[in-house]
């Protein structure tokens, strides 16, 4: 399956697909990434592993749908047939969300739908929670919202600051996001009401899948 992959940041995520794409035997391949920052640092972890890369800057649009417009061209010149958005930073129009329906993952930092939107660590830290996590879903309309593909669940240890917590969360994702692509990838993942059904798993792994990477 090629694959586009969305960024605006460091791209951590982005390096753990890349490398599992990497092995032989991975049913994915990253054909471009797409930023929309010109500085993001995920695009030099793309172009030292020889990966197209397109910057389009949302500044360079005057509305939204345009942006995506452009974003679209980018990924279908690429040959992209599913995109994985990993730390992108920009709500999407639902023009484009419909265009890429169940072809479109995201890794969001909690445990969803606990903790939408940003400044996740901070919130759950405030709330004193005793368990975080990471989600790996597919990509609706509403922000942070769509068929869960898998979860990982991480503890939260006193004494921790948003840095150590981010940090332990941030190890998880990079194990969960391969994951869930492996399995979207291998075509075992069908939605059914708007729930992700995992074929070849007992019934009890799938409600939802809750996979803790240790
Ligand atoms: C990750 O925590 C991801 O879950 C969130 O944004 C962050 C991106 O980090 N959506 P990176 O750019 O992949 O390192």
């Amino acid at each position: 399956m090629k694959v586009g992959v969305l960024i605006s940041g460091r791209g951590s995520n982005l390096k753990s697909l890349i490398d599992a794409c990497a092995a032989p035997d991975f049913p994915a391949e990253i054909v471009v990434v797409v930023s929309n920052k010109a500085d993001a640092g995920g695009l030099e972890v793309a172009r030292a592993a020889g990966i197209a890369t397109a910057v389009i800057s949302h500044k360079d649009y005057p509305t939204r749908e345009e942006f995506d417009a452009a974003m679209d061209a980018a990924l279908q010149d690429a040959g992209a047939e599913f995109i994985c958005s990993a730390g992108f930073m920009r709500i999407l129009s639902d023009g484009f969300v419909e265009t890429w329906r169940d072809r479109q993952l995201n890794i969001h930092p909690s445990l969803l739908p606990a903790f939408k939107g940003l400044k996740v660590h901070e919130r759950v830290l405030e709330a004193g929670c005793r368990v975080t996590g990471c989600t790996v879903h597919f990509v609706r309309a509403a922000m942070d919202e769509g068929p869960i593909v898998a979860q990982a669940d991480v503890p939260v240890l006193p004494g921790d600051t948003v840095e150590t917590l981010s940090a332990r969360v941030l190890e998880a994702e990079h194990k969960l996001y391969p994951l869930a692509l492996r399995l979207v990838a291998q075509g075992r993942t069908k939605i059914v009401d708007e729930r992700v059904v995992i074929e070849h798993e007992t019934a009890e792994a799938q409600a939802p899948l809750m996979m803790p990477p240790r």
